[in-house]
């Protein structure tokens, strides 16, 4: 009993030790937190001027007269400049998009994920009524959490699953409950290109893609926001794919409830 202060003295300069580094972690965080917020607002309003300009100048050299003065190289060059600016704002509005994701407040409604899963897929094959797709749906997985930022994170996954596909002679993709190594979640798969496993953790990163622009057209913002999504929900999103045998993207949210029920195949 007689060492007991000492050993009290010891624990209380950790204790103020770990104080000291916790107020240091939040007061990096905050300076971090407001560098993102100048880099968001210069993202909405001062990079976006002059890519209008870019824009619409190319635009007006498109149109006679001044793309009669062009010989067929140069009106090559002025088209590629044009879809680089776009493609640019296009990275800009995503990247907006993920800076600004959930920072608004996430609200929890019941969402019922099927539904909008088989909304967004149906909504797929009515724009594209030219592929053959075989599409199914697990009915009744419904959650709680907010349904614009979960509509947006399907809408990304089931994307992907679409865009991978396209060169199938039949894509197959489905949604359901599933394991994945003991952890409940929900799995989107797909008969797609799929990637290498190993790489599975990067494309969570913004810009990071597995596959090149002229195989398959993105940005490589879609799982970025997905993970942000899940990780404002407290949930999380992890993938598993064999190159060339298609890909399964699971996510778990905290709070999943309605019993298991049929498929709604199609
Ligand atoms: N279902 C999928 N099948 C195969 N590869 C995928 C799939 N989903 C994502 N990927 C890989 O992850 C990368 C990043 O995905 P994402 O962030 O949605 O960007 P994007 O769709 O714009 O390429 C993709 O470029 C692709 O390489
Ligand atoms: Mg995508």
């Amino acid at each position: 009993m007689t060492s007991a202060p000492k050993d009290e003295q010891t624990l209380l300069a950790r204790i103020a030790e770990l104080e000291q580094s916790v107020i240091d972690s939040a007061a990096q965080l905050k300076e971090t937190a407001s560098e993102l917020e100048a880099f968001g607002a210069a993202l909405s309003h001062d990079l976006r001027a002059p890519l209008r300009a870019i824009d619409g100048f190319c635009q007006l050299l498109l149109e006679p007269p001044y793309i009669e003065q062009l010989d067929p190289t140069g009106r090559d060059y002025l088209q590629r400049i044009h879809r680089a600016g776009k493609k640019l704002a296009q990275m800009m509005e995503d990247l907006l998009q993920l800076v600004r994701l959930g920072r608004s407040g996430v609200s929890a409604e019941r969402v019922d994920l099927s539904r909008l899963a088989r909304e967004i897929l149906d909504g797929f094959q009515a724009a594209e009524p030219g592929r053959r797709a075989q599409t199914a749906v697990e009915s009744g997985i419904v959650v709680v959490g907010d349904a614009r930022l979960l509509r947006l994170a399907l809408e990304n996954l089931l994307g992907n699953a679409w865009k991978f596909t396209s060169k199938k002679d039949v894509a197959d993709i489905s949604v359901g409950r599933a394991t994945d190594e003991g952890a409940a979640a929900i799995r989107v798969r797909d008969n797609g290109d799929g990637f290498d496993s190993q790489y599975a953790d990067r494309l969570f990163r913004p810009f990071q893609r597995l596959h090149s622009e002229s195989e398959f057209e993105g940005v490589g913002i879609g799982l970025a926001k997905v993970r942000r999504v899940m990780r404002v929900h407290g949930g999380r999103v992890w993938a598993r794919a064999l190159r060339g045998a298609g890909a399964s993207f699971y996510f778990s949210l905290p709070v999943i409830d309605a019993p298991q029920a049929p498929s709604t195949d199609r």
